[in-house]
């Protein structure tokens, strides 16, 4: 099996005297506002007033996410600074904390560095400083995980001033499970399949004290998930499903998370096109997501009971590939006609859902890079939200819009409701052409939640995007692990 460079993993902690000579590059924030940070007036200072005379000449941008590299003449200091534009009014906001702790150590991973210092904390009010330790984190992690010759580096050691232990502490463990999600979706096809995804998330349970179940596939026919096992039928890799729990919550019913894991999607019999297929190793976010949701759950120690059920499953061609045409009787009972091999998503969360269900969740949310079509109606950068509960949809839109992930709603009247019907069987995994696809994916799942309020957030879009961004790398993205466990937290 091939081998990928290692998770980054920088030393990260917090510096509380001023930096040195030892310090090989300080991050410092700028604001367009008269009152500098403590850190830039020293610099200042320490300069005669340097970093005012360039001003004046406007050799420095304050704009945000802007980087002005400078080197300071006097050398008993850190031999180069960067100073990034905080732009107006940000102090409250934990994207930019984010964003911009990950531009200013995306600026210099060309660089092999030992020691960065960020100085941004003094920039932003302690409610984001966490942000700002997982932004820089997040800004280690790239696709080129396969390079002999890395073109990015990662620094040895990161120091935070003007951050508290716990806020380093909490922004490690998020920043560490968004890179596992991205590097499990970067991670391609051949390495990552039903079986590895499972022994990855053993791994994780182990060092993160989760308890896991994985169902192989004896397990799967003993219990009689055929929907996930006709998906995975084409494949010579079975299918699994992956349980995880973490219990910080005594007895209640726990918080659910569930993850469409396709660890390749062909489309199946009903192939799809080479440019179609060409990313769809990223067909398993869904489930990577989940497990970089409970990694951190587990790490935060979170007082809440909180399960990850992650539906693993290869979309393949062979003589025992599922067919169109064919019936399936899932576990829940409902039989579904397959239409389509290529919407196979849908199928593998029907046994996956029922699975989850038995657990007697308070809640459900899945998590499915799911439909084209969402991506038609939202564009690349916004998820889809559908919902049969509004209260529980509306707290994950707030825990999205707290953390800064694009999410929409869209509608699941019951006009829809007929789209999804089939003449032989109980419903049909495909809608009426086109028309409100990612909608009638919903449909097809909402059939198997029961009456458990339930979120389906369609990813097809922002999880795995062309090209790259001044704050983060193309590829994977781990995009709502900070929206969930926000979401999770704010469930007390
Ligand atoms: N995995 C795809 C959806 C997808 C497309 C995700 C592009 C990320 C990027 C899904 O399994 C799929 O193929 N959906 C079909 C459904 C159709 C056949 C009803 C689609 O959207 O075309
Ligand atoms: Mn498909
Ligand atoms: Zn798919």
């Amino acid at each position: 099996m091939l081998e990928s460079l290692p998770l980054p993993s920088p030393h990260v902690s917090r510096l509380t005297d001023a930096s040195d000579a030892s310090t090989d590059v300080l991050i410092v924030g700028i604001s367009g506002k008269p009152q500098d940070s403590a850190t830039l007036t020293r610099l200042n200072e320490a300069g005669e007033g340097w970093i005012d005379r360039l001003r004046k000449r406007g050799a420095i941008s304050c704009k945000r996410g802007k980087v002005n590299k400078l080197v300071p003449a006097n050398n008993d200091g850190p031999p180069v600074v960067l100073l990034i534009g905080t732009g107006d009014d940000t102090r409250s906001n934990r994207v930019d904390a984010f964003e911009i702790a990950a531009i200013a150590i995306r600026s210099i991973t060309n660089n092999s560095l030992d020691q960065v210092d960020i100085a941004l904390g003094e920039c932003f009010d302690p409610s984001t400083h966490d942000a700002i330790v997982a932004g820089a984190l997040c800004a280690c992690e790239n696709l080129a995980i396969y390079q002999s010759d890395p073109s990015a580096h990662v620094p040895a050691a990161i120091r935070f001033s003007g951050i508290s232990q716990e806020a380093i502490e909490r922004g490690k463990i998020i920043g560490h499970a968004i890179n596992q999600t991205r590097r499990l979706v970067n991670e391609p096809a051949g390495v990552i399949y039903p079986e590895t995804f499972a022994a990855q998330a053993s791994k994780v349970a182990e060092a993160s004290e989760l308890s896991i179940e994985v169902w192989d596939e004896t397990k799967l026919e003993a219990e009689n998930c055929r929907a996930i096992l006709a998906v995975g039928a084409g494949s010579a890799r079975p299918p699994r499903i992956v349980i995880l729990r973490h219990q910080g919550g005594g007895d209640e019913a726990p918080i659910a998370i569930v993850g469409k894991g396709v660890t390749f999607d062909s489309g199946g019999l009903s192939i799809k096109p080479s440019d179609g297929m060409v990313d769809m190793k990223c067909d398993m976010a869904g489930a990577a997501t989940v497990l970089g949701v409970m990694q951190a759950v587990a790490q935060l120690g979170v007082k809440r009971n909180v399960i990850g059920v992650c539906g693993l499953a290869e979309n393949m061609i062979s003589g025992t590939s599922y067919k169109l045409g064919d019936v399936i009787k899932t576990r829940s009972g409902k039989t579904i006609e397959i239409l389509n091999t290529d919407a196979e998503g849908r199928v593998v969360l029907a046994d996956t859902l029922d699975v989850t269900r038995e657990n007697a969740p308070a809640s459900i949310v899945d998590l499915a890079t799911l439909t084209g079509a969402c991506m038609v109606a939202l564009g690349m950068e916004v998820a889809g939200l559908m919902t049969n509960d509004q209260p529980l949809c509306d707290a994950v839109s707030q825990a999205a819009k707290t953390e800064g992930e694009p999410v929409w709603q869209l509608p699941m009247f019951d006009l829809y409701d007929e789209k999804v019907k089939s003449k032989v069987a109980d419903i049909k995994n495909v809608g009426e052409g086109r028309w409100g696809g990612a909608i009638t994916a919903a449909k097809f799942l909402e059939n198997f939640v029961g009456d458990t309020p339930w979120v389906h957030i369609d990813i097809a879009g922002p999880a795995f995007v062309d090209s790259p961004k001044p704050h983060r790398d193309a590829g994977a993205t781990g995009v709502m692990v900070r929206t969930l466990v926000n979401w999770i937290e704010s469930q007390a």
